[in-house]
């Protein structure tokens, strides 16, 4: 562990120090892109987002590897619009639960990790079969997880059903402060947003929580942690410079559980602890109520 944190350091100094140089001789647009890995990949909808398509020159960020695998069917639909868009990619068509437990060193080392994780056992659509986190596509967490431990990159974006927040039901919350409890005790901090599309004047109604990670290591971090929680969520943060709010509300705050097990054994919440904007800072969450801001453009 310590050798990892170690070399993980001197790693973060040498690209430090590279990008020192770049700024001498450099603009801000030719700063290298950074490196993505794309996982749940489907037909490449973060690829889109975070390269433009066709990719723009001066992307910010570049998918340096994806991967996707659909169960139980021979024809991978998703795969072959993947390959069809993007020929020469780097694409991985393995059950990821199989590629983590046998060649977890074939993924690349990264800078972002992404991925629209299943959501079918978080699902209100699903309401029978709503097993969270321990059902056969909620546990599809854990391969990010040791994604995560293995190569601790420095931001990471999951997207996910508005459920996840209050899943399952029996235990609502559990499998969130689960999710918050895995990345504290891996250095990120973690900021959460619920965005519906429609309120922001995109012609869906579509309600998504997305999950954006910074790790100790970076500035970013230290910017987060100096914030008062409540500025970061309505004025600082990532989601909300790109998807204003506003909110009267007050902060819900409290503290994550000891340890796995107490979480899945005592998690006796009878309310949603978690609403729709958040963040959690080593071990401290706080959570708000947020209206979005938008102005419709003629
Ligand atoms: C919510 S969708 C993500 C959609 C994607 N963001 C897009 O733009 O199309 C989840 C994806 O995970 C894939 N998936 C499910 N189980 C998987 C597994 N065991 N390994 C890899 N991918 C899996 C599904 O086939 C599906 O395409």
């Amino acid at each position: 562990m310590m050798d990892f944190k170690k070399k993980q350091k001197e790693q973060r100094t040498k690209s430090q120090d590279k990008s020192q140089k770049g700024k001498k001789t450099c603009n801000q647009k030719m700063r290298k892109p950074l490196k993505v890995v794309e996982l749940f990949a489907g037909v490449g909808g973060f690829r889109i987002g975070l390269e433009g398509y066709p990719k723009k020159k001066d992307a910010a960020f570049e998918v340096i590897w994806s991967n996707q695998f659909e169960p139980k069917t021979k024809k991978q639909h998703a795969n072959l619009v993947y390959k069809n868009r993007w020929p020469d990619a780097n694409h991985s068509e393995t059950n990821i639960e199989k590629l983590v437990a046998n060649h977890l060193d074939s993924i690349p080392e990264h800078d972002v990790l992404v991925g629209g994780f299943p959501c079918q056992d978080f699902s209100i659509a699903n309401r029978s079969h709503n097993n969270g986190i321990e059902g056969k596509k909620g546990k599809l967490w854990w391969a990010i997880n040791s994604i995560l431990e293995a190569k601790r990159p420095a931001y990471i974006l999951l997207e996910n059903v508005n459920r996840l927040l209050c899943s399952p039901s029996k235990q609502k919350g559990r499998d969130f402060s689960l999710i918050l409890y895995c990345l504290n005790k891996l250095g990120y901090a973690v900021e959460w947003r619920v965005i519906n599309a429609a309120d922001y004047g995109f012609p869906q109604r579509r309600r998504r929580v997305f999950i954006f990670g910074v790790h100790q290591s970076t500035k970013l971090y230290k910017i987060l942690k100096n914030t008062a929680p409540k500025e970061w969520l309505v004025r600082d943060g990532l989601s909300a410079k790109a998807f204003p709010v506003s909110s009267s509300g007050s902060l819900k705050n409290g503290l994550l559980l000891e340890s796995k097990q107490v979480i899945m054994n005592h998690f006796l919440h009878q309310e949603v602890a978690f609403k729709k904007a958040g963040l959690m800072v080593e071990g401290h969450y706080y959570s708000i109520y947020v209206k979005p801001i938008y102005a419709k453009k003629d």
